[in-house]
């Protein structure tokens, strides 16, 4: 049986296949800088083929977890486990022909090699009953297969160069098919490199990768400039499992999109000079070890406070309305109905703001809202309120209420949400939100991440959490003392409920 995935059109407009079986036998190597759509192109290979055989991805960035939603790949977070029981994972992976993402975000360079090599041996030391074909992708391989040693211990190095070597030098008759990609040839191990006999050549600058790329691909010096025009999605393709003759393709669309996508340009905040002034050059917080002390900052605090103040103060008056407050007051709350009514859509708590903000101002224009619909600063700051679970005009002015808001500024701006959200469940002494609420507000799906954000808020200074007997915790926020009622972490999400249940 033959399957053939296609990967996109050629430079002819005609669809580029690829031969999946043919691909299995001689593996694949992917070459290009940052940025020319490597990691789209793996992306594709993975969702053509999902169908049609088992595959697991090695991935240092966290960026194929979003297949899990869509395939049904198992995330393993790296993280989570030691290699022990990364390498029974990879065991168990393979026997039970279940795919895979191995998300190493998040770790040190050291650990990534220790822990994609344990995994890949536990995929390789498996008994011939289980030698089924799988591919096994690879994206940055040269953080696992170095060219020359880094700064890794030998042993970390050795480690998951062998497990490197092995899945592409000795993987094929294991029914393990090495794809690999990489920025640099000339940073990736040459053994590893060499087993590959398919090659998809994106963007290339450097003349030594142009001239390494030409050769293989069996093209001639002169024509390796070529490699610097190609644009970003664009490959040169040669292989028994592509093509006999070298062949340009274009890489086609994927169905899910990266999770760290490429930053957008966005409109910058309206902040006055002084604001910046007093934000961007306040006193820098003592040095810490590497442990951040948990002890509240004040003087910081303090500064930030008293800049803010001033800030405002010093802001020019705002030019008198032209229409009634009463109209205004009328306007807001029809704003404000058609931000819950976005954010009552299902997923609302998963989608970018980008997409969140189009969604708002068709419907506004809907409402016929289409002169008064904030700008996308102001709708950032309803956004953070609206999932904290405040109402539009809500305590603002409660001072203690505003405290809590000047403290948020501290936090990035994404994370001042889900501070907001335990400050007011403090204020109001409900139980702390579990940690799927607080990944819900943060707009992830992971529960670690929202762990690690209590982490940070926590090492900020701005928050204490402690568990009690039962395991429940509780967050008192600093200086104010408002604490909330012990929550259970691992309790289901409810937010996104009662935030629907309050609005309607
Ligand atoms: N063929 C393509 N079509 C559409 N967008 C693409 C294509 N290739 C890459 N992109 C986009 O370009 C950006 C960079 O691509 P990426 O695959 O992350 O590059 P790399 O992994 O080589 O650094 C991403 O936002 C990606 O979605
Ligand atoms: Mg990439």
């Amino acid at each position: 049986m033959t399957v053939a995935i296609e990967m996109g059109q050629t430079a002819a407009g005609s669809p580029a296949a690829l031969d999946l079986e043919e691909l299995l036998a001689t593996r694949l190597l992917v070459q290009g800088n940052s940025g020319s759509g490597k990691s789209h192109l793996l992306r594709r290979l993975l969702e053509q083929s999902a169908p049609w055989v088992q595959q697991t991805i090695i991935d240092p960035e966290g960026d194929f977890v979003t297949l899990a939603e869509r395939f049904g790949h198992l995330v393993i977070e790296a993280e989570d486990h030691t290699e022990r029981a990364l390498q029974v994972a990879g065991e168990r992976a393979r026997i039970h022909r279940v795919s895979t993402v191995l998300n190493l975000e998040g770790l040190d360079a050291e650990n990534q090699m220790r822990r994609a090599a344990a995994f890949l041996n536990g995929l390789f030391e498996i008994s011939r009953d289980h030698w089924y074909p799988m591919l096994v992708v690879v994206d940055e391989a040269q953080l696992f297969a170095p060219a020359v040693a880094g700064e890794v211990s030998d042993e970390a190095r050795k480690a998951s160069l062998s497990a490197m070597t092995n899945l592409m030098c000795r993987g094929r008759k294991r029914g393990l098919a090495g794809v690999i990609a990489t920025q640099r040839l000339a940073k990736l191990a040459k053994n590893v490199a060499a087993e590959a006999s398919n090659f998809l050549m994106g963007r290339t600058f450097l003349d030594i990768d142009m001239a390494r790329a030409a050769d293989l691909l069996g093209m001639e010096r002169r024509q390796a400039e070529a490699f610097r025009d190609l644009e970003r999605g664009q490959f040169m393709a040669l292989g028994p499992a592509l093509s006999r003759r070298p062949l340009g393709l274009r890489i086609g669309p994927t169905d899910t999109r990266p999770r760290n996508a490429t930053p957008r340009l966005t409109p910058l905040p309206e902040a006055s000079l002084e604001d910046a002034r007093a934000v961007i050059l306040a006193a820098p917080p003592p040095e810490t070890p590497a442990r951040p002390q948990r002890k509240p900052q004040p003087e910081l605090l303090d500064q930030l406070m008293a800049a803010k103040s001033a800030a405002l103060e010093l802001r020019p008056e705002p030019p008198a309305p032209v229409v009634s407050e009463e109209e205004l007051a009328e306007r807001r709350a029809r704003v404000e109905r058609v931000l819950r009514a976005v954010l009552a859509e299902p997923d609302a708590g998963f989608r970018a703001v980008g997409v969140l903000y189009q969604e708002f101002v068709v419907r506004c224009r809907i409402e016929g809202l289409g002169t008064a619909v904030p700008d996308l600063n102001d709708f950032r700051r309803m956004l953070t309120r609206a999932r904290a679970g405040l109402g539009g005009d809500d305590a603002a002015d409660d001072a203690g209420w505003q405290d809590v808001s000047l403290r948020a500024s501290l936090l990035p701006e994404d994370m001042q949400g889900v501070f907001m959200m335990i400050a007011r469940a403090a204020k109001d002494g409900r139980p702390c939100p579990s940690d799927a609420a607080i990944a819900r507000a943060y707009g992830s799906h992971s529960l670690r991440r929202a762990q690690r954000l209590l982490t940070y808020i926590e090492d900020q200074g701005l928050i204490v959490c402690q568990l009690d007997g039962a395991g429940r915790r509780i967050v008192t926020l600093v200086e104010l003392a408002w604490a909330t009622a012990p929550g259970d972490p691992n309790a289901d999400d409810t937010t996104n409920e009662s935030l629907v249940a309050s609005s309607s």
